[in-house]
């Protein structure tokens, strides 16, 4: 065998694999080693092409390599989990503050909404007072004289006026019913991961049943059930794509 016949052997070779390690087709992707997989109705933004997944469920690889998700209105989460068969996304906020996001938090403009929603007060109040009763305060949006207190009691709140500020009462995005709170102020809000769900597209029926959803055409947005074979079983029809290349 001559060099260019070996050098033609080889590439003949390798050619299959370095075709599977492109973005053609749907299945799954996910950034880096990251347990969160993009699937229909999702799609990972530059991975995948925005036809294998519905408008408004493009997620990104951040430079850390986690997976997000941009609401039109309230900035970047970092996603926790999809799960697919409840269609409920759970998120956390990448400065570790999500109780700055709730008190301007808006879903609007996004395919999402909220799981449970809970009434909340925000008040800011000294710091001796908070430190002299032992209150929990929220340490990512206090400073050196003021401290942010949270509370499901609109009565509690407004007994520490005059000492005390409320900054605004709103219904924020909660990841379980709310169930009285021992305390009166609570840090739950601000520790909590962000739990929201969605309607449209309805493919947990097909999860329920391991096929897989995708649009029924590229001329509609309607979808229906695919088959699906299993990772392992055949690389080349389920093909993960890895952010970091
Ligand atoms: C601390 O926070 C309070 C309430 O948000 C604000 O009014 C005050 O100006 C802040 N003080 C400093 C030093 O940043
Ligand atoms: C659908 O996709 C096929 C194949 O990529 C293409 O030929 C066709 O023009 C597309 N139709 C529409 C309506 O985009
Ligand atoms: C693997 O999947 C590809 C694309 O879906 C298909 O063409 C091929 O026949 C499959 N191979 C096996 C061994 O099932």
């Amino acid at each position: 065998m001559t060099f260019s016949n070996q050098l033609f052997f080889v590439l003949f070779l390798l050619l299959p694999l370095l075709r599977a390690s492109h973005p053609k087709d749907c299945s799954s992707s996910s950034c880096g080693l990251q347990d969160v997989h993009a699937r229909f109705p999702f799609w990972l933004d530059p991975n995948q092409p925005d036809f294998c997944g519905h408008p408004g469920f493009d997620l990104h690889c951040t430079i850390s390599q986690n997976t997000a998700l941009n609401l039109p209105k309230s900035g970047t989460f970092l996603v926790r989990e999809i799960d697919y068969r409840s269609q409920h996304i759970r998120l956390y906020d990448p400065e570790a503050c999500l109780a700055r996001k709730l008190l301007t938090f808006d879903v609007s403009g996004s395919p999402f909404s909220a799981l449970y929603l809970a009434k909340y007060t925000f008040l800011t109040c000294p710091n001796e007072v908070v430190k002299s009763s032992g209150f929990d305060s929220i340490p990512c949006l206090g400073n050196s004289t003021s401290s942010f207190l949270a509370t499901t009691s609109l009565d509690i709140a407004k007994s520490m006026l005059p000492s005390c500020q409320i900054v605004k009462t709103l219904d924020v995005p909660v990841s379980r019913p709310v169930v009285t709170e021992k305390s009166r102020f609570s840090t739950y809000v601000n520790n909590q991961d962000l739990w929201l769900k969605w309607d449209s597209p309805s493919c947990s029926n097909c999860e329920r049943n391991h096929l897989r959803c995708g649009f029924i055409s590229n001329a509609s947005l309607q979808v229906k059930c695919f088959p699906f074979e299993k990772s392992g079983t055949n690389y080349s029809s389920y093909n993960t794509i890895n952010c970091n290349k």
